[in-house]
């Protein structure tokens, strides 16, 4: 059977898409091959990070597109054309209303870079999430892979990796420390713990 092809959903520095790229060219991701990278930011430098690993690589904006109904639907007209099977979202800031997760049922991860069920959901994204530990106090925070409803941050939790909170830390560099400790590491090891499930489930 073809392997689980995965579509990378990005809007920004990429550097989750980077770690995956080179999890699958270690052969850590046996089960899936990244065949597309989807931005809705046209300066996305992850757009040149994937066009570097020679994985094609799209634009769709929500202003070109109009409204969220067509900007989904365009998103996932471009997932189909490409035969994806399974989606990761890797720093990706659009929300994906229930119409969109629906069509992939078990089938979309997203990386959040705290333990959920803390600092999690609308408003916390990017910096505001390690501002929102720091001045809660936590001494331990860390990252999150989950599978993607219409809640945000919602679904069902498959990994979580834990990382100290050192004193005197800034937002900055608590989150470099989540993402070297945590994300970059997280997000390729659930990448292909899902795609050898779909795989051997057949799809
Ligand atoms: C990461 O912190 C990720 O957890 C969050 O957005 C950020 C994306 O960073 N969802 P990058 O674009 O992968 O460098």
């Amino acid at each position: 059977m073809n392997k689980i092809r995965i579509g990378v959903l990005v809007s920004g520095g990429g550097t989750n898409l980077q770690a995956l790229i080179d999890a699958q060219n270690r052969g850590e991701l046996p089960h899936g091959e990244i065949a597309l990278v989807l931005s809705n930011r046209e300066d996305a430098y992850a757009l040149t990070r994937a066009k570097k690993a020679g994985i094609p690589a799209t634009v769709v904006t929500k202003k070109a597109q109009g409204s969220q109904q067509a900007f989904e639907e365009a998103i996932a007209h471009r997932l189909c054309l490409y035969g994806i099977d399974m989606v990761v979202l890797a720093g990706f800031m659009a929300i994906l209303s229930k119409n969109f997760t629906d069509k992939f049922p078990n089938r979309i991860i997203n990386i959040h870079p705290s333990l959920i069920p803390s600092f999690c959901g609308a408003g916390y994204y990017g910096l505001k999430v390690h501002q929102a530990a720091l001045e809660k106090g936590v001494k331990v925070t860390g990252a999150t892979v989950h599978y993607v409803n219409e809640i945000p941050d919602g679904g069902e939790i498959l990994m979580q990796q834990a990382v100290n909170v050192l004193p005197g830390d800034t937002p900055e560099q608590l989150q470099k420390r989540v993402m070297e400790q945590a994300e970059w590491s997280l997000l390729p090891k659930a990448a292909e713990l899902v795609a050898e499930k779909l795989y051997k489930e057949g799809i």
